[in-house]
C-alpha cells in the first residue's frame, strides 16, 4: 500500500532538468532532497479497469500501458468510452455522483487508487486539459497561471519566474508579456487554452491529459498546440483524446481505438492507419464505421 501524500517523484526521487520543476517548491507530498537528474517520463498503466455509471457498466475491462515521454492517443466513436478512461486515471470519473471505477492504474509503482492515497495530490501529478478552453474567469493572465503555485505554497518571489517559464514552455510569453493583469478571459481561444495548458505545466505534473483539446480551435491555433504536444513530450507523458484522425496520426506515437467501453485495438499510430489488425479499426479510421 502507498502512503498518504506520497508520490511517484517521490519514489522514483526524480526531478527535472531543463523544465519549470528548477525551484525549491516540493512535488507535492514530496519531502527532503531530490537528486537532481535528467527527467526521464512516467508511465502509466491501467489494468483491468472497470467504469461505471450507476447501474451503467460504460468501460468494460480495458488495460493499456502508456509509456513514458510518449504521446498515447484515443479514438473511438461518441460514447465509446474515452473521456471515461482519462477521468479514471485521474480520479475525476469518482467526482461525478454515483459514479465508480474498479481496477487498477498505477504511474510508475504508486496506485492511484491505493488505500489512503491523496486525490489531490494524484491530480497534481496527473493535470488535465479538457475540449473547452476555461481559464478562471475572474483572474489575470498571471493569476491563472500562478493559482495552482500559490496553492502549493510557492514563495511570491519565486511566482513571477515560474510564470515566465510555464507561459514561455506554452510558446505564449510573447503574446502575452506585455498584459500579464488584464484578464484571461480576454485571450483568443487558442491563447486561451495554451493558457491552460501553462496552467497545468507550472504545477509539474507527470502526466498530462488532453480531452479533444484542439475541439473548439481553428486550424492555426490547433497546429500551435500540436507543436507544444510535441515539445512537451520531451518532459511529460501525454494523454489525447481526439476525434481528428489526421491530428492522431500527426502526435501521437501509439493510438488506442476504442469501441463500446472495450478497448479493440492498441498499436503503433502508422500501424494503426495504415495495416490495423481489427477490421473495426479499418472501418473506423477509414471513415467506414457506423
Ligand atoms: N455523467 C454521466 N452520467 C451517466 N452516463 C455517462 C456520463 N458520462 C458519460 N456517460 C456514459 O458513459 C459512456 C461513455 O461516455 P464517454 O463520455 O466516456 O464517451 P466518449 O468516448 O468520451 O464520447 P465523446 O466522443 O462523445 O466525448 C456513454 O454511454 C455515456 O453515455
Ligand atoms: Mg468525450
Amino acid at each position: 500500500m502507498i502512503p498518504p501524500e506520497t508520490t511517484s517523484k517521490e519514489q522514483t526521487d526524480m526531478s527535472t532538468a531543463g523544465g519549470p520543476s528548477e525551484r525549491s517548491q516540493a512535488a507535492p507530498g514530496a519531502s527532503g532532497s531530490r537528486a537532481k537528474v535528467k527527467k526521464s517520463g512516467h508511465g502509466v498503466r491501467v489494468t483491468d479497469l472497470h467504469a461505471y455509471y450507476g447501474s451503467l457498466h460504460s468501460i468494460k475491462g480495458i488495460s493499456i500501458d502508456f509509456p513514458p515521454n510518449e504521446v498515447t492517443a484515443i479514438i473511438g466513436p461518441s460514447g465509446s468510452g474515452k473521456s471515461t478512461v482519462v477521468r479514471c486515471i485521474n480520479r475525476m470519473h469518482e467526482e461525478i455522483p454515483g459514479a465508480r471505477a474498479e481496477g487498477s492504474v498505477t504511474l510508475d509503482e504508486l496506485d492511484v487508487y491505493g488505500e489512503g492515497v491523496d486525490v489531490t495530490a494524484v491530480r497534481r501529478l496527473i493535470g488535465m486539459v479538457f475540449q473547452k478552453p476555461n481559464p478562471f474567469p475572474t483572474m489575470s493572465i498571471f493569476d491563472n497561471v500562478a493559482a495552482g503555485l500559490r496553492l502549493t505554497g510557492t514563495k511570491t518571489n519565486d511566482l513571477r519566474h515560474l510564470v515566465e517559464r510555464s507561459l514561455q514552455s506554452v510558446g505564449l510569453w510573447d503574446e502575452v508579456k506585455d498584459r500579464l493583469g488584464e484578464p484571461g478571459m480576454g485571450l483568443s481561444g487558442g491563447q486561451q487554452q495554451r493558457l491552460c495548458i501553462a496552467r497545468t505545466v507550472a504545477i509539474e505534473p507527470e502526466v498530462i491529459l488532453m480531452d479533444e483539446p484542439c475541439s473548439a480551435l481553428d486550424p492555426v491555433a490547433t497546429l500551435k498546440i500540436e507543436e507544444l504536444i510535441d515539445e512537451l513530450k520531451e518532459r511529460y507523458t501525454i494523454v489525447i483524446v481526439t476525434h481528428n484522425m489526421q491530428q492522431a496520426a500527426r502526435v501521437a506515437d501509439t493510438t488506442v481505438f476504442m469501441l463500446d467501453g472495450e478497448v479493440i485495438e492498441h498499436d503503433e499510430t502508422n500501424k494503426m492507419f495504415t495495416r490495423p489488425n481489427d477490421e473495426r479499426t479499418e472501418r473506423y479510421v477509414t471513415g467506414k464505421f457506423g
